[in-house]
């Protein structure tokens, strides 16, 4: 899951290119690349580098700056690893063609087993590189534009995959892109046409974007000039216009930006209910989204996405007794189509292959909850709750997971007031209890900061923490696991307290850290954290003052959405032993902000 972008016009090119490059780093950072035509007719020069985009500027010779005409690519590795030999642009035996690539080729064996018969040497290890020679076998040995069009399109035809494919051949002044099921977008503005895997790559002079439809070709050369996958010419698609695509975001004086999010958190909630409060009853929310009321609901997600749709899933059943099922975005077989069903689709970035390739089993309407409102999520979608958090810059997801939850806890008693399930007097005490979220989490973030400094030196040493909680912690039990294991790398376990004894018990000896998640930890929780410290494990209970390691401000009574408050604390513990242990916050290894392959 990489970002590409490309650029064709009569200013210099790399400006463009090493702006989007930049503007996509959330898809993968593993190493970049950008290939630039000379424009005398020769070859096209390629540079890469693993790691950052500095690297590469630090390497790029002076006559790059000359060209008009680029591709360029920021890679998370699938096929091969990360290292300078697999980074993106790849080329063919003759150096002819250079092409960047985002998507996977699922017949890549295969593929590459007939090139070699036809004699190619395949450099790398990497997919991609088996579409640049076949773009070379497709190639007339003199090519004109509109053969490039046609060598690229059978190049791919035949192909099983994704892709979203941007292609320079020596000697032909123009760029060509080719779409199948991976975003791609072309805009126009400011003597240059650009084309990127999202409206963020398109640089700010870019007002209007176009998205290749899918199994189509475009040629970005003096104008752009659009094709079917038989190269044969159609009518450009409809355009939208772009909002104001966010400049850099600054982190101020934050040490990072994962610290920076982690605050903004109170104020991002804040914004969100004062524009869902007051909407709910009734179902009121769902008229405005231009939904029906449905009845019953699948939340798809990944990762964290998929957390604040338990929580969703949750309140929908205890308050609504909606039939509810939240499925994993990438093991979608087990969703029967069951007719009045409404599906939610729970993507921060509204970019996740996963989410995306789900969508298209069933025939549902589909809202999507995400902070994204021009992804692709939000184009396919029916309906669009937006979260409204501004740019979210730190892999880990912080704020967007509670402006996640804030989202799916309305709409779930909007859908549940609509059915008359959930009364008015019900529903406006739980309303209640959302207006005063953003000061208790306020209050959490004071309260837990020294605490979680304290707790991460003490635990900095531990290979893995055991994660604890029951009924409405569950989740926030999982997210702070995920948080901790994506930001530390150490293992973490996080299962429902009752099913300790079923196996994971094994794991706790001697110290074994074990965090218990819980609003008040009563009942058979504190049974769990019993069995638990009798093995020796030490719990760390994150919650209110009076229990807890990890102080919270939680309200009085647990709400159906569970201990929300509890998120920020063990987003605030990842963050201090991550410092603690030098690993970088903002961007651990191995992840992307965003997962662009199934
Ligand atoms: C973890 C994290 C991921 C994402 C997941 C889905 O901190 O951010 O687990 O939640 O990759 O991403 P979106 O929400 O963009 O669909």
């Amino acid at each position: 899951m990489c970002g590409i972008v490309a650029h064709h016009g009569l200013v210099p090119a790399l400006p463009a290119l090493l702006d989007g490059l930049e503007r996509l780093e959330y898809r993968g950072y593993d190493s970049v690349g950008v290939a630039l035509d000379p424009g005398d007719g020769g070859l096209p020069s390629v540079h890469r580098t693993v790691g950052r985009l500095p690297a590469l500027v630090a390497a790029l010779p002076g006559e790059a700056h000359g060209a008009t005409s680029g591709i360029g690519h920021t890679r998370w590795a699938s096929h091969g690893a990360p290292v300078a030999a697999n980074a993106h642009p790849h080329r063919d035996c003759s150096g002819h063609v250079a092409l960047v690539h985002n998507g996977t080729i699922e017949d890549a064996s295969r593929v590459r087993a007939e090139l070699a018969v036809r004699g190619h040497r395949i450099a790398t290890e990497v997919d991609s590189e088996l579409i640049a020679h076949r773009i070379e076998d497709a190639l007339p040995a003199v090519p004109d534009l509109h053969a490039v069009v046609r060598a690229v399109a059978l190049a791919v035809d035949g192909l099983r995959g994704t892709w979203a494919l941007a292609v320079l051949v020596g000697g032909v002044d123009g760029v060509v892109l080719a779409r199948r099921s991976s975003p791609l977008l072309v805009g126009a503005g400011g003597g240059r046409l650009m084309a990127a895997s999202d409206e963020l790559g398109l640089g700010p002079e870019i007002t209007e974007a176009r998205e290749v439809p899918d199994g189509h070709l475009v040629a970005l050369a003096g104008d752009v000039l659009w094709f079917d996958g038989q190269a044969r010419p159609v009518p450009a698609p409809s355009s939208w216009s772009l909002g104001a695509r966010s400049a850099s975001v600054d982190r101020g004086s934050a040490p990072d930006f994962t610290a920076k999010e982690i605050d903004e958190q109170p104020a991002a909630a804040r914004r969100l209910l004062d524009g869902l409060l007051g909407r709910l009853q009734g179902g009121q929310l769902l008229e405005d989204l231009g939904l029906g009321a449905p009845a019953r609901i699948r939340l798809v997600a990944c990762g964290t996405s998929g957390h604040a749709a338990e929580v969703t899933a949750r309140v929908l059943a205890v308050e609504g007794a909606i039939p509810t099922r939240v499925v994993t975005a990438s093991e979608p077989d087990l969703a029967v189509p069951e007719p009045g069903t409404l599906t939610v689709a729970v993507s921060q970035s509204g970019e996740t292959a996963d989410v995306l390739a789900a969508l298209d089993r069933w025939g549902d309407p589909v809202l999507a909850i995400t902070n994204a409102p021009r992804s692709s999520l939000a184009r396919r979608a029916d309906a669009v709750l937006g979260l409204g958090c501004g740019p979210e810059v730190g892999v880990a997801a912080t704020k967007t997971f509670t402006a996640q939850v804030v989202a799916g806890v309305a709409l779930a008693l909007a859908v549940a007031s609509g059915t008359g399930r959930l009364s008015a007097a019900r529903l406006a005490h739980l309303e209640e209890v959302l207006d005063g979220l953003p000061m208790r989490l306020a209050t959490t973030a004071a309260r837990a900061a020294g605490p979680a400094a304290d707790l991460a030196e003490e635990l900095a040493g531990e290979p893995g923490v055991v994660f604890v909680s029951r009924g409405a912690g569950v989740p926030y039990a999982r997210e702070g696991a995920l948080k901790l294991e994506e930001l530390t790398y150490r293992w973490v376990e996080a299962v429902p307290a009752g099913e300790l004894k079923h196996g994971p018990i094994a794991l706790l000896g001697p110290g074994t850290p074990a965090v218990v998640v819980a609003a008040k930890p009563r009942g058979r929780l504190a049974v769990g954290i019993a069995e638990m410290t009798a093995r020796g494990a030490r719990a760390v209970v994150v919650g209110p003052p009076e229990d807890a390691t990890l102080p919270t401000c939680a309200p009085s009574e647990e709400p159906p959405w569970g201990p929300l408050e509890a998120a920020i604390a063990l987003q605030l513990f990842a963050r201090e032993m991550t410092v603690r242990l030098g690993h970088e916050v903002d961007r651990p290894r191995n992840l992307a902000k965003s997962v662009t392959v199934e």
